[in-house]
């Protein structure tokens, strides 16, 4: 349950840009998005352009229709919050 998932920063996420470990932001939510690339209609080169990011803005430019709740519900791993980092 959501309970469960973490708080991470913009800095911890900015750890996780490679292909077989990439996260992202959107709307305040983390996603661990490496199982979905292989299935992202744009290619994977298009998903991780906002690897290691907050992909909101760019995600939103492109297709705002695409609903993240819930296609990337089983990749959510915590919940976006500031400051630098959670570890120090
Ligand atoms: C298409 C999901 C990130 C570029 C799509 C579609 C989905 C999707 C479901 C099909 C939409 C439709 O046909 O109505 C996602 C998810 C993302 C993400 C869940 C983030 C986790 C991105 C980013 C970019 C991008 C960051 C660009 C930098 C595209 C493009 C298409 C597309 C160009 C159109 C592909 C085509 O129809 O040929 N994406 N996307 N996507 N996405 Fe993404």
């Amino acid at each position: 349950g959501v309970s469960q998932l973490s708080r991470y920063t913009l800095d911890d996420i900015k750890r996780h840009n490679t292909l077989a470990d990439a996260w992202t932001a959107i709307q305040g939510k983390v996603y661990n998005i490496t199982p979905y690339l292989k299935f992202h209609p744009g290619g994977v080169k298009d998903l991780m352009r906002i690897a290691g990011k907050d992909g909101t803005r760019l995600f939103m430019l492109t297709h705002s229709w695409v609903n993240t709740d819930f296609m990337l519900d089983a990749c959510m791993v915590g919940f976006l919050v500031p400051g630098r980092s959670s570890d120090d």
